[in-house]
């Protein structure tokens, strides 16, 4: 009989066809066939994984939903999947703590329903938010429109529950923002993309949910006037919960072929915007914020229910499946640009004649620079835009990677351009932290 299946408290799969929809995320990559893919119920198989790990050399791959873009779920060499969606624990809001305690499998959308059925809201949203598990956005810090006013993933976790190379689960952190008793471990965690330990559950900050919201389509007469107003919206004092865009391809493609909505939108190019304050809606908010949009506008609507402002998110939602399924081929980026620099970006950009589209979160510069025809280039070709494309985001003061992540999909690219005293220090810290290299091996470093 296989070793795996004497695993005590797991699930595992070891049929090559049950194996086989984890070689996949929604990266463009594919991982090779791990050894078998555990699915833990508690922590004796947690311990008797590390535990064998170690003893027969194989790696551990940490696996949330799989929706992940940089394939850092993905099996790569000798390893076992460690799938946490059948991970125990429930979700429990704390009123009074202003938090809520999650397990790793709890998928994003019930953390963010059971929070707003208390009147309280927890803002991290990535795209795959009606799909993807808590774990996963923990381990890669996940992002989203919302991060534009609230920030990212790590900035709403105040403890974390990780497994570490002894084997056992540890809590790093407490129901309170105020916790300063040394460096803070539970944060290294968060965004580390399972590289020093496996993060089963957390402790996640809430805050009062909103109850207003201003919802505006902005068409643009002039693709280039869009590139200012981020920059110009904070100077002016206001903060949009979401700044998202559409460069003028992408909105050329939506209207050619997308959904119905997306049919009858005019401009050369389109920003949705959202507001979310007390008072948004309030004439004086709206009206000192159309005398800054209403020149550059080519017919500005405002969602006046919730109907209305689903339908204009549902385009932008959408917009990466439709892509992909327009170009199954393309490669998808997302670097980050400070927002004062985004014409400064998008000239160069142009000079580099890159081949690409650019859609995403205009609001705080993370931009998704999509190769169409990735597809049909030389990998060498495609491999150099690639490279021209981060260090142009990093000359300007950006990175090259918003919210993804570096997985497998920017390794590369990543240990040639980060900073030798940075690529020192985390290599340093995973040798501390994983001395036998069991977790997530071959993935960021
Ligand atoms: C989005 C994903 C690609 O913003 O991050 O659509
Ligand atoms: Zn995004």
């Amino acid at each position: 009989m296989n070793a795996f299946l004497e695993l005590p408290e797991a699930k595992v799969l070891l049929d090559p066809g049950d194996l086989a929809p984890f070689l996949q995320d929604e990266s463009h990559l594919r991982g090779v066939l791990p050894l078998a893919v555990v699915k833990p119920h508690g922590p004796r198989a947690l311990r008797e994984l590390v535990s064998r790990a170690k003893s027969e050399g194989f790696g551990l791959v940490p696996r949330g939903a799989g929706t992940g873009k940089a394939g850092g779920c993905l099996p790569t060499g000798r390893s076992v999947v460690v799938d946490f969606s059948e991970w125990p624990g429930e979700i429990q809001v704390s009123p009074q703590d202003l938090c809520l305690s999650a397990p790793a499998s709890a998928p994003l959308r019930e953390v963010k329903a059971a929070a707003e059925a208390q009147g309280f809201f927890y803002p991290p949203d990535p795209n795959s938010w009606e799909s993807c598990a808590l774990g996963g956005t923990l381990a890669t810090n996940a992002g989203g429109p919302n991060a534009c006013k609230y920030g990212m993933t790590r900035h709403w976790v105040l403890a974390v529950d990780a497994l570490l190379e002894d084997g056992e689960v540890h809590t790093f952190g407490i129901s309170s923002v105020k916790a300063n008793a040394g460096p803070n471990l539970g944060q290294l965690l968060i965004g580390s993309e399972g590289l020093f330990g496996f993060i089963v559950g957390a402790t996640l900050r809430l805050t009062p949910l909103p109850r207003e919201f201003a919802t505006l389509l902005l068409p643009v007469k002039r693709w280039e006037d869009l590139l200012d107003l981020p920059g110009r919206l904070c100077g002016a004092g206001y903060l949009p919960s979401a700044f998202e865009f559409f460069d003028p391809a992408v909105l050329a493609e939506l209207r050619a072929h997308g959904p119905e909505e997306a049919r009858r939108l005019p401009g050369e190019a389109l920003a949705i915007l959202e507001f979310d304050e007390r008072g948004c809606t309030s004439e004086p908010f709206l009206e000192g914020l159309l005398d800054l949009l209403g020149p550059l506008a080519d017919g500005l609507e405002i969602a006046s229910d919730a109907r209305q402002r689903q339908g204009i998110w549902a385009v932008r939602r959408m917009t990466s499946a439709f892509l992909k399924e327009r170009h199954p081929k393309k490669v998808s980026e997302d670097i980050v640009v400070p927002r004062s620099r985004l014409r400064e970006f998008f000239t160069g950009l142009d000079r580099l004649g890159i081949p690409a589209v650019t859609y995403g979160h205009l609001g705080d510069g993370n931009l998704h620079v999509n190769l169409l025809a990735a597809g049909e280039a030389e990998p060498t070709q495609l491999e150099q835009q690639l490279m021209d494309l981060f260090r142009l985001a990093l000359s300007l003061g950006g990175t090259l990677s918003g919210e993804h992540g570096i997985g497998l999909a920017k390794r590369k690219a990543f240990l040639a351009l980060a900073d030798p005293a940075q690529l020192r220090a985390l290599r340093a810290i995973k040798q501390a932290l994983d001395p036998q290299n069991i977790f997530n091996p071959g993935k960021v470093l």
